[in-house]
């Protein structure tokens, strides 16, 4: 029989979360099972329970329970903490563990995947909720030049970079006062893309030559990435890469094993175009 894990959420039919963990089962040879198993709202802490009950081993947590699942974690990672939210979870014995992966996705994506450098750059991070917070982090670990935290509503803005005060050069802005010159990196942490909307930002907001990053991810490009290509981005891309890293964290987690993302990364966006 083998180990079985699940990803939780709400909605969950469009999770991509069981192709990708599946074939990092096969790609391992580990023996794991896993699904997507849809939770109401209100029903999260029972849901898991009964997954525990069951044997099931470790899950991960998409929206609305990130937040749910952070206060459910009798153990957490430095980096849940600072996120303030989980989006993996296991058990040892009676304990329940989590950790948030978000960040680390995408800075593994940027570094490894896309070749992209974030130490001494200037960065732009768009959004101040859940994604956001996420992400943040990670990204100033990577020791940018300084990160802007810029928000439609200009007081979570203030807030996050208020939180994240001391962990580097972070400062907070309005879509329509950002800083002049331009940044070297801007990423999407807002949920605009999901409503096929986007951010209004200034002209000159990338540098030429920048990258544009999008947290979000679609089969077509998202209306961001679209922004990017035509404000002259050196790249500009979705998020399926972050999306694939931040599972290949989970199972290494879970299993002590790292698969290898790239041809996942190939797989799910073949899949997304048919
Ligand atoms: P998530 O967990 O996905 O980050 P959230 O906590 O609701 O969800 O945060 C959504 C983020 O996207 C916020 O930063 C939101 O801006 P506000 O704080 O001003 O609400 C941002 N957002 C959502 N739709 C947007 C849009 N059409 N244009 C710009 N920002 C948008």
């Amino acid at each position: 029989m083998p180990d079985r894990y699940a990803v939780m959420g709400h909605p969950i039919a469009h999770s991509k979360s069981p192709f990708i963990h599946r074939r990092f089962a096969v790609d391992t040879g580990e023996p794991v099972a896993y699904d997507a198993l849809l939770v109401e709202p209100g029903g999260f802490r029972d849901a898991v329970e009964r997954f525990h009950a069951e044997g099931g081993r470790g899950l991960n947590v998409t929206i609305p329970f990130k937040e749910e699942a952070f206060a459910l974690s009798g153990r957490r990672s430095d980096r849940a903490a600072r996120a303030g939210a989980v989006n993996t979870l296991w058990f040892d014995g009676a304990a329940v563990c989590g950790d948030n992966t978000d960040g680390v996705g995408l800075v593994r994506d940027l570094r490894r995947n896309l070749a992209v450098g974030i130490e001494g750059r200037s960065v732009l991070l768009l959004g101040a909720g859940g994604a956001a917070r996420g992400v943040i982090g990670p990204l100033l670990d990577e020791r940018p030049q300084r990160l802007v935290v810029a928000n439609r509503t200009l007081s979570r803005a203030v807030a996050l970079a208020g939180r994240f005060a001391g962990q580097g050069r972070v400062s907070a802005a309005a879509l329509d006062t950002l800083p002049a010159g331009g940044f070297d990196l801007v990423v999407n942490a807002t949920a605009a893309s999901l409503a096929g909307d986007l951010p209004p930002l200034p002209r000159g907001t990338l540098r030429p030559g920048g990258v544009a990053y999008d947290t979000a991810y679609a089969a077509r490009p998202t209306p961001f990435v679209e922004w990017g290509a035509g404000e002259g981005a050196a790249l500009a891309t979705d998020g399926l890469g972050m999306l694939v890293e931040q599972a290949a964290e989970s199972f290494r987690l879970w299993r002590g094993r790292e698969p290898r993302t790239g041809p996942v990364i190939e797989a799910l966006r073949a899949h997304l175009a048919g």
